[in-house]
């Protein structure tokens, strides 16, 4: 080891974390918080293709970003819902169920990535096959949220759903929808309603599969004079300011 190496990774410094294509030696101590470790059971309970894959500094993420929307004020929006373990995780982690006033907005076709709107070049990085883990799961997603008044599950294809949502101020944005022109239209559509300081979480930005989403969602950022923060989760996170 250089003596460079050794200031930026002291000798001995354990691995903390190396799970979900992120290895550090950094704090992770959030992992051993209560109120997050429920709310990661209760999330990952929900996996179905990634049981058992440890999800927690991605789920972190959603949860930090969750509890300053919460603190702005405003609704939540996810669009790629799937079995809800992202959002379920969120809803334990800030007590939605006691945040009336605020709607949460879960959007899905609950069964997989519409074939029309997978790109040429998307299918040929594979994600067409993503469909085989999205077996329908809208009575599970139901049956996950129902405990919550103020979850409103909206089923079908975005962007034909997003008329639906009918928040004057949205604070909390999780896009998760694994293609471009969702992604994008969904992006086109929240943006205006989204309140300054609002947060947007793009769980696929930095994948290698989907360079595809990150070129898109950079124009996206780059048109509105923003910038998306690459995290080494491979979430983006991007702030309406
Ligand atoms: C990676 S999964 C979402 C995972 C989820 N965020 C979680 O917490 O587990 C992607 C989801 O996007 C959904 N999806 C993809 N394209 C969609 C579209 N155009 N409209 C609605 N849902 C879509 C799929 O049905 C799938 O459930």
């Amino acid at each position: 080891m250089s003596n460079l190496d050794k200031l930026i990774v002291g000798p001995g410094w354990p691995v903390t974390y190396n799970a979900d294509g992120l290895a550090t030696v950094h704090n992770a101590d959030f992992r051993a918080d209560s109120k997050f470790a429920e709310a990661y059971r209760l999330g990952s309970a929900t996996l179905t293709a990634f049981a058992g894959v440890d999800l927690r500094w991605r789920f972190y993420v959603c949860c930090w970003a969750a509890y300053q929307a919460k603190l702005n004020g405003g609704d939540f929006v996810e669009c790629g819902v799937n079995t809800g373990a992202l959002s379920r995780a969120v809803m334990h982690y800030i007590d939605f169920d006691s945040m009336l006033d605020r709607t949460f907005y879960l959007l899905d076709t609950y069964d997989g990535v519409p074939l029309e709107q997978i790109s040429h070049a998307e299918r040929e990085r594979g994600i067409a096959d993503y469909n085989r883990h999205y077996p329908d799961c809208y009575a599970a997603a139901c049956s996950t949220f129902a405990p919550f008044k103020n979850a409103k599950i909206i089923r079908g294809r975005v962007p034909d759903t997003l008329v639906q949502i009918d928040p004057r101020k949205i604070s909390y944005v999780s896009i998760d929808m694994n293609v471009v022109e969702p992604e994008l239209a969904a992006g086109e559509f929240l943006w205006p309603r989204m309140m300054t300081g609002a947060i947007m979480v793009l769980d696929d930005y930095g994948w290698r599969p989907h360079i595809a989403q990150k070129t898109a969602w950079d124009e996206f950022a780059r048109a509105r004079g923003q910038m998306i923060l690459a995290l080494p989760t491979g979430q983006g996170l991007l702030l309406k300011q």
